[in-house]
């Protein structure tokens, strides 16, 4: 069939459809509306899209993609769609709704406050620096269609837009560029006239089968009250209820509603399995075995730190427990190693006494932030010792070490031997020239310090010199089959994220080389082996050693989680920097013992998170670490939900103030906040404080079932560590719930005949049964607000898990506590001062003068190296030919998408510096992998 369009009059989201449509050149039947299409939407949602008779798209970003599904055959620009649909339907709308509110009502006088607005603005316009026309770079997309539509009511409207298109020039070329497109203009001269014609017939057949349930008033608001003019409007397009526009768009079927009910009624008292410690491995349960990163000791982790590592995987452990899985969360710090010898001498203690510091303040950071380890220990303990030495001896006996004479660096000056991550350098293998001495942060692979191309000390800036002494090696050669033979059992069913994949897999196609276990350093794990005795391990080969080393401190009964690899499953939450010591050396030192080990079934690796336009950097202040996140009065839950919801899962992401003063007021006082507290305070006032009675009606039985649709997808989420939609699923939760309220205005009830009030109380108990779910959902994130909620119900303890389905987890009689409102505002002024405090102003004024680099622009010459630069040209020239001919041949063996996106990005880097090196405008390269834009 045609697929039909069902929207009323002159609904700004109506316009992206419209216009996705002309650009896809597809048919729509458009059917004009002021009724719910389906009536037991107990709000009204339009735009609608029927695809198949009775088959509804109601969200519009969704629906206008799939119009143009044509255009979204590439894995990174699809990345980059989503990225941007997200951003409209997440902040973009949300202000833009707002902001028409505002100028089309009450404060028509006033100046209306376009703070918020300008942000987004200016974001587009950053975004579109590189003066490309369309906001993903390579082609116009449905991110066009989406932004441009959700944008035109403002940016048509001249008493708003004033004197903004000097500021914001990038942002209103490409907007004009895109009013002078065919489908634009047509798309909107069709919503004009639609909107100004008379509303038609509803729409028959669609709803027939369900019985209408509510009344049927209309909104005020939302019924279209600016007619407009044909043709291209003057005035803005109207405006919506915001609230209502960030419907949560659950569609349920009579079967899910079904499900979600027989749920509910299933009084029966759920149990809480009960921990205690020492906990171990059980024989049919769901053993899980949780690790973050051990953090170095000697620093003082700052947010993306925290979100990388602990905070993730305390949220994944939390949500396990909630579920009754057997799971056991180990952590501690990472002492041994040159930086801590260095951080000693600089401070002027030893190493241990540093560490006890350190460990001290570690410990006081996670507890401020609720990190709930089972047991955070260190990796300096005899235990340490002990297994790590044993671990040594099998791989010895097992011939998987061997020994050569190294090449190392050594600063004379310093007189030091420098540790891998005391000397940078030019990357061997990308030239990119900021490389560590241990991993290039350009194309993430690990060299050796000595092939470092232009080495430096990083304490003096001295070039150092090479000295050779006796070293020991893992084998990883030979170990390669098996690891590749255990990444293919576990791949399929572990969480792998996608950089944790690429890296891996780039790694294993490279073919692994032996690596250097030994150092010439004190301050580590001593080795046994005759003739080294005077050298350690490298930290890196037994700081992970450091996870079960810290678990037999923990347990004497380690073994059973660590050499079990039947019965455990093995998570590691991490940074990207981390992942091939996780998926590739760890494993490999523990598959050459032997023994059964167990060994890592997932590697759950976030991307990084920026702080504001840079990144974190503790020597020029900028940027929260955990020691001064408490100091700003922010409570840790209001940071833990910040982080997690913009937790770097497939991208680099931003820890923005002004966002985080955002979602706080928008997403936790306005919705949730007032979600919960409205409905506790309704029931404590007028209900004496118990739970009423609840007849289910049809209504009721709706908003179960699209509860419950979310709190699958919820676990489904949680399932998969992806802890940023999960919490977006709770925020659905707790919008239907407020809905719910606002479509049945308990208050009105209340005062009516007793029947109307029981149908309040009716109402409001299941609100508050709502609110008693959404307590237990945010327990992984927000663990006090959660136990505050808790408190304000009165729940019992036992009935604290994540069941499959929704349940009336408050019983009617059920006595709850006493109300009080759960989030506060963050007012402007104190933002403000946080941003100048992480922001010290020399940092930003440096900034403003010398404006970074946009990503697209060419790599920094600086690398090129005076007077060598023809071997230079030669060297990279065969860089490239062989960076290619590998491009060419994943292609032609279909290899995953995104591992030839991977090497793609660095070959065309490699090309981009072989151009700048020859001289060549680098921007000029075919297949650069952007577009030159055509400014009109
Ligand atoms: N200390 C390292 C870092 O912060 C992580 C070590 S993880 C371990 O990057 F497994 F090796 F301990
Ligand atoms: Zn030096």
């Amino acid at each position: 069939m045609i697929p039909k369009l069902y929207t009323d009059k002159a609904n700004p989201q109506t316009l992206k459809l419209l216009i996705a449509a002309r650009l896809a050149g597809k048919e729509l039947e458009i059917i004009f509306t002021e009724d719910e299409v389906i009536s037991f939407l107990n709000k009204k949602q339009l735009p609608a899209l029927e695809l198949e008779p009775t088959e509804f798209l109601f969200s519009t970003n969704a629906a206008a993609r799939l119009l143009l599904s044509g255009d979204v055959s590439d894995g990174p620009v699809e990345a980059k769609i989503d990225t941007w649909l997200e951003w409209e339907s997440t902040k973009l709308q949300i202000v833009t709704n707002n902001l028409l509110a505002l100028h089309s009502g009450i404060a028509k006088e006033k100046a209306v406050d376009t703070s918020d607005l300008n942000l987004l603005l200016k974001y587009i316009n950053k975004k579109l620096d590189s003066k490309d026309e369309t906001l993903v770079k390579e082609k116009l997309t449905v991110a066009d269609v989406v932004v441009w539509s959700t944008l035109y009511p403002i940016l048509s409207n001249d008493k708003i837009v004033k004197g903004w298109e000097m500021e914001y020039v990038n942002l209103f070329d490409w907007f004009k560029n895109m009013s002078f497109r065919k489908e634009f203009r047509d798309g909107l001269n069709q919503l004009m006239e639609v909107g100004g014609s008379e509303p038609k017939i509803q729409p028959n057949g669609t709803s027939a089968k369900k019985e209408s349930h509510k009344d049927s008033k209309k909104d005020a608001k939302s019924s279209g009250k600016n007619n407009s003019s044909n043709g291209l409007p003057s005035k803005p397009l109207p405006t919506s209820d915001p609230d209502q526009e960030q419907t949560a768009d659950v569609a349920v079927t009579d079967e899910e509603i079904a499900v979600a009910i027989s749920s509910w009624q299933n009084l029966n008292p759920v149990m809480k399995c009960k921990r205690s410690h020492p906990i171990l491995p059980k024989k049919d349960a769901r053993n899980i075995l949780i690790t973050s990163a051990l953090p170095y000791v000697n620093n003082v982790p700052h947010l993306g730190n925290i979100v990388g590592s602990t905070l993730s995987a305390d949220v994944f452990s939390r949500y396990c427990r909630l579920r009754g899985y057997n799971s056991l969360y180990i952590c501690g710090t990472d002492e041994y190693g040159t930086a801590t010898e260095t951080k000693a001498i600089e401070l002027g203690l030893t190493p241990k006494q540093i560490c006890d510091k350190f460990n001290k303040i570690h410990r006081e950071i996670y507890d401020w932030f609720k990190i709930s380890f089972d047991y955070f220990g260190r990796t300096t303990t005899p235990q340490q010792t002990k297994i790590s030495q044993d671990i040594f001896w099998k791989l010895y006996k097992n011939g998987f070490i061997s020994e050569n004479t190294v090449d190392q660096l050594k600063c004379e000056k310093c007189d030091k031997f420098l540790a891998d991550r005391f000397v940078e350098g030019t990357c061997p293998l990308c030239s990119f020239d900021d490389a560590r001495g241990d991993q290039c942060d350009k194309c993430g692979k690990l060299i050796n310090a000595v092939e470092l191309l232009q080495p430096r000390c990083k304490v003096c800036s001295n070039t150092p010199v090479i000295k050779s002494s006796r070293h020991l090696f893992l084998d990883l050669p030979t170990l390669e089959p098996n690891l590749q033979k255990h990444l293919n059992e576990v791949y399929p069913d572990g969480i792998w994220t996608n950089n944790a994949k690429v890296i891996t897999n780039s790694w294993l196609r490279d073919g692994l080389k032996p690596r250097c276990i030994s150092r010439d350093l004190k301050w580590g794990t001593p080795v046994p082996l005759e003739g080294f005795t005077d050298k350690v391990f490298y930290v890196w080969f037994d700081a992970p050693i450091g996870y079960i080393s810290i678990t037999a401190n923990y347990t004497d009964k380690w073994e059973s989680w660590w050499q079990n690899s039947e019965q455990v499953k093995m998570y590691n939450f991490l940074g990207k920097d981390n992942v091939p010591f996780h998926s590739v050396i760890f494993p490999c030192t523990l598959l050459g013992t032997k023994e059964n080990y167990t060994i890592v079934d997932s590697v759950v690796a976030t991307e990084y998170l920026n702080y504001e336009d840079g990144k974190f950097s503790k020597s020029r202040g900028v940027g929260v670490f955990g020691d001064s996140a408490k100091d700003t009065g922010i409570p840790a839950d209001i940071f833990r939900f910040y982080l997690l919801y913009v937790r770097p899962e497939s991208q680099d992401t931003a820890f923005a103030w002004d966002d985080f003063q955002l979602k706080n007021n928008s997403e936790l006082l306005n919705n949730i906040g007032n979600f919960i507290n409205r409905g506790l305070t309704f029931v404590s006032n007028s209900f004496d404080q118990t739970i009423q009675p609840m007849k289910l009606e049809k209504a009721d039985e709706i908003v179960i079932g699209q509860i419950n649709k979310q709190l699958h997808i919820y676990i489904n989420n949680m399932e998969k560590a992806k802890m940023r939609d999960s919490i977006r699923n709770l925020l659905s939760i707790s919008r239907l719930g407020n809905q719910y309220m606002q479509s049945n205005k308990p208050w009105v009830l209340v005062k009516g005949t007793p029947e109307e009030k029981s149908r309040a109380g009716c109402v409001v108990s299941l609100s508050a049964n709502f609110a008693a779910l959404l307590a237990v959902l945010l327990q992984p994130f927000m663990p006090t607000t959660s136990e505050t909620i808790q408190k304000q119900l009165n729940m019992a303890d036992e009935s604290f898990v994540i069941l499959d389905n929704i349940a009336a987890y408050l019983k009617p009689g059920h006595k709850i506590g006493k109300p009080s409102p759960l989030f506060q505002k963050l007012e402007t002024a104190l933002i403000q001062e946080l941003k100048k405090k992480f922001m010290p102003e020399n940092v930003a004024d440096a900034k403003k003068k010398t404006p970074p680099p946009a990503s697209s622009s060419p790599a920094p010459v600086s690398f090129i190296p005076t007077g060598s630069s023809a071997a230079e040209i030669e060297k990279l020239t065969q860089m490239v030919t062989e960076q290619g001919l590998k491009v060419r041949e994943l292609k032609a063996n279909k290899a995953e998408k995104s591992v030839v996106d991977a090497e793609v990005v660095i070959l065309l880097d490699l090309k981009r510096r072989l151009a700048t090196l020859q001289g060549i405008d680098p921007s000029t390269l075919v297949g650069g992998g952007k577009k030159k834009g055509k400014k009109k």
